[in-house]
């Protein structure tokens, strides 16, 4: 059954359209990997997912009873937000605020949900440190347990293991798939790191501003854009991005059937 579909989808910015007509499925327990190079419009299309962006086009529809506010999300980080000043508890607990509703509070019900998730990502001991003192890899599951706390059925993860070291990266994986075997949340996370995120994902959504790729692991490691992307390098210079297909690049100028390929003309 889909959690979320999206039925040819355009998002964007003022002047700008950043992710153009994109079509693709979440399941119950899926797990999709979405790539594609900077800019390439992946965490536009993460923000559409959540409903921060309203589509220009197209649909974003949820099935199996799910509401906007019952997905968890993980922004991609920026130096500033690392430099937090609240202590882990806090940052946790402000996950349920969708819960809390109109309550100028947090009630016992939020706070044993933000324990509870602290529980599943092994950080009870850190509750009274402060956040911007933790290494990387602890901010990270510091914000995974914030974002489990809105949700038992869908986590949006934008570039999770970006700034990580290979074997914190490895730990944050573990942590990511257990969640999604043993408790059965969906994931759609955003990731650089292809090869790595590949072991565990069940489906690939490749963006190149349009839809470059959609579809399960197997089929996306037999294509031109995996075997690309794979390999690493320059998706301008690929003939599966110039001879079009499903990677025709438009050119964000934002006329409608746009044709110019290349990003010079907008
Ligand atoms: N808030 C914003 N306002 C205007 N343009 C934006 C905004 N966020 C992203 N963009 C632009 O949209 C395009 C896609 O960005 P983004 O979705 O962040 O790409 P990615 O996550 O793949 O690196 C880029 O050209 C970026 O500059
Ligand atoms: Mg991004």
């Amino acid at each position: 059954m889909a959690l979320l579909t999206l039925d040819h989808v355009t998002l964007g910015y003022e002047n700008l359209i950043a992710a153009q007509d994109i079509s693709a499925q979440v399941d119950v327990g899926d797990y999709l990997v979405v790539v594609g190079e900077n800019g390439s419009g992946k965490s536009t299309l993460v923000k559409g997912m959540l409903g921060l962006l309203t589509p220009r086009k197209g649909t974003i529809s949820m099935g199996d009873g799910l509401k906007k506010n019952q997905i968890g999300y993980m922004p991609q980080q920026t130096a500033a937000q690392r430099d937090f000043p609240a202590s882990v508890g806090e940052v946790v607990l402000s996950g349920c605020l969708n819960r809390r509703g109109l309550k100028p509070f947090y009630g016992r019900a939020e706070k044993e949900r933000a324990e509870q998730a602290m529980g599943l990502l092994s950080i009870q001991d850190l509750k009274n440190h402060c956040y911007r003192e933790l290494s990387g890899g602890q901010q990270q599951r510091v914000l995974l347990a914030r974002a489990l706390c809105a949700t038992e059925k869908l986590l949006l993860l934008d570039e999770p293991t970006a700034g990580l070291d290979p074997l914190a990266s490895q730990e944050l994986y573990a942590i990511i798939r257990s969640l999604n075997r043993r408790r059965g949340v969906a994931i759609v996370m955003v990731s650089h790191d292809v090869n790595a995120a590949l072991n565990d994902a069940r489906k690939v959504l490749c963006m190149h501003r349009t839809l470059a790729f959609f579809g399960s692991v197997e089929e996306y490691v037999k294509s031109d854009c995996g075997r690309f992307w794979r390999g690493g390098g320059h998706a301008e210079e690929e003939s599966w991005v110039r001879d079009g297909g499903q990677g025709d690049a438009p050119c964000g100028c934002g006329e409608d059937g746009c044709d110019h390929g290349d990003k010079s003309c907008g």
